[in-house]
């Protein structure tokens, strides 16, 4: 297993394009499977979590060519080439990739069974199951059908009003999937907005969404037309680890290229602004009906500060390297209303808490977030990834400030999100 060695840098300075957005590609794989005609993605993710994507897309008999160099070439045709997968659907680490094609297979009349890898079956299900199931989806799974591997029995379905508890994406897109297959309308409405990706690419691909506060609908039974060329923004959950690099090292100047900077996703951008950080959002278009721009970082001290309410949904995946911008800030930073950080990959409350101690931060965890003491004078460490991406990019950013070498431990699962991650670090460390 991989260990990434971090030694301390004097400063970070360059301009750099990071891979695409992990969330778009997963949606503009599955969306132009079930299109009709060819779609083209281009900057598609090449990264662990979506190839699982592509492989159980190929498996339920859809045309994929590549990727090759980043290029992703789907010849969809319609709902009638999506087939009966021979085999079991491997989603690998990636609950979006499972969360997802349940969604899909939900409403195609046929069995499958899809599972994942050991951190995937052990993450709630039910809350996916539970709308599939009020819309007549059969699905079973392990521990009273919460857990995977799930086996589902494709049926007719029938659209739903349905008012979710948790504001997550997945929950959502899975249920707007199943909604385009199943008769009449179905709605969802969440407790607070989360990335709106998925209504967003319905729309490119014509589907007509409508929208209102915190509820969506879709009308089915319908084909969606082919996304013809798609560009996927770059990963602004990936900018993010070098965004906060520059916020605490000092002198550092970068510039991060072809960033989504979606208002649902750049709550990362608006902490770190609050907090005192030098960023400008420069260049700002539309590409496929996504906002992207360029994102200028100076190094600027920041102040702690205090994240909760309906932010989080907006930065829910950039908490662990948000917590080491807190741990270097002056003052104290406090995030509440985060539970969901429990569910993910790893724990993340337990992992940043425990991991960011042996780098000297004083942390607590609370049952819903995390209390951070700033002015930390990072100590170089022996830390653990504990197989979470997120995690092992994090705690690398926070061994570039540290004093000493700090090792990175089970480092492999970068790969999940972001392979290029140590090539894109080196290109802007300044020695
Ligand atoms: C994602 C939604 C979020 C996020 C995950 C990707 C998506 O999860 O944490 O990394 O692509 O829809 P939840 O839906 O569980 O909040």
């Amino acid at each position: 297993m991989n260990t990434l060695t971090i030694k301390p840098v004097k400063t970070l300075s360059g301009c750099v394009s990071i891979p695409g957005d992990k969330s778009i590609s997963h949606r503009a794989a599955i969306l132009s499977s079930l299109a009709q005609g060819t779609t083209k993605i281009y900057n598609f993710l090449t990264a662990a979590d979506c190839l699982s994507t592509v492989e159980c897309l190929k498996k339920m008999g859809v045309s994929i060519e590549g990727p090759v160099n980043n290029t992703l070439v789907v010849h969809g045709q319609g709902p009638a080439g999506i087939k009966e997968p021979l085999d079991v659907l491997n989603a690998g680490n990636s609950g979006t990739s499972m969360r997802l094609l349940t969604g899909v297979l939900a409403s195609f009349p046929f069995y499958s069974v899809i599972t994942g890898d050991r951190s995937l079956r052990e993450r709630p299900m039910e809350r996916v199951l539970y709308p599939l199931q009020k819309m007549g989806a059969e699905i079973a799974g392990r521990k009273g059908s919460t857990r995977a591997p799930l086996a589902i029995t494709g049926k007719k379905l029938s659209g739903i009003q349905y008012v979710s508890t948790v504001a997550s994406a997945q929950v959502k897109t899975a249920v707007l999937l199943a909604g385009l297959q199943a008769y009449g309308k179905t709605t969802f409405t969440e407790p607070a907005l989360s990335r709106d990706h998925t209504e967003k690419m319905l729309e490119h691909f014509g589907i007509p969404v409508t929208k209102s506060g915190l509820t969506v609908s879709v009308r089915g039974p319908c084909t969606l037309k082919a996304g013809g060329d798609f560009t996927v923004p770059g990963d602004i959950s990936s900018a993010a680890f070098f965004i906060i690099a520059a916020c605490i090292i000092p002198a550092s100047d970068i510039t991060i290229c072809g960033v989504g900077v979606n208002p649902t996703r750049a709550g990362i951008i608006d902490v770190l602004t609050k907090m005192g950080a030098n960023i400008s959002i420069q260049n700002e278009r539309i590409e496929c009906g996504e906002s992207v721009a360029d994102i200028r970082v100076l190094y600027a001290p920041l102040q702690g500060t205090s994240i909760g309410g309906d932010i989080i949904p907006r930065l829910i995946d950039e908490i662990p390297i948000l917590s080491v911008a807190a741990a270097a800030a002056q003052g104290e930073t406090v995030i509440t209303g985060a539970e969901e950080l429990k569910y993910k990959e790893t724990d993340r409350l337990k992992a940043v808490a425990e991991e960011l101690r042996k780098m000297g931060v004083n942390i607590k965890e609370l049952p819903d977030g995390l209390v951070i003491e700033g002015n930390t004078k990072f100590n170089g460490a022996c830390c653990h990834s504990r197989g979470d991406h997120r995690m092992a990019m994090a705690l690398s950013i926070a061994g570039l400030a540290a004093a000493g070498e700090t090792t990175v431990n089970d480092a492999d699962c970068v790969d999940i999100s972001f392979p290029q991650f140590g090539d894109v670090l080196n290109s802007l460390v300044v020695e």
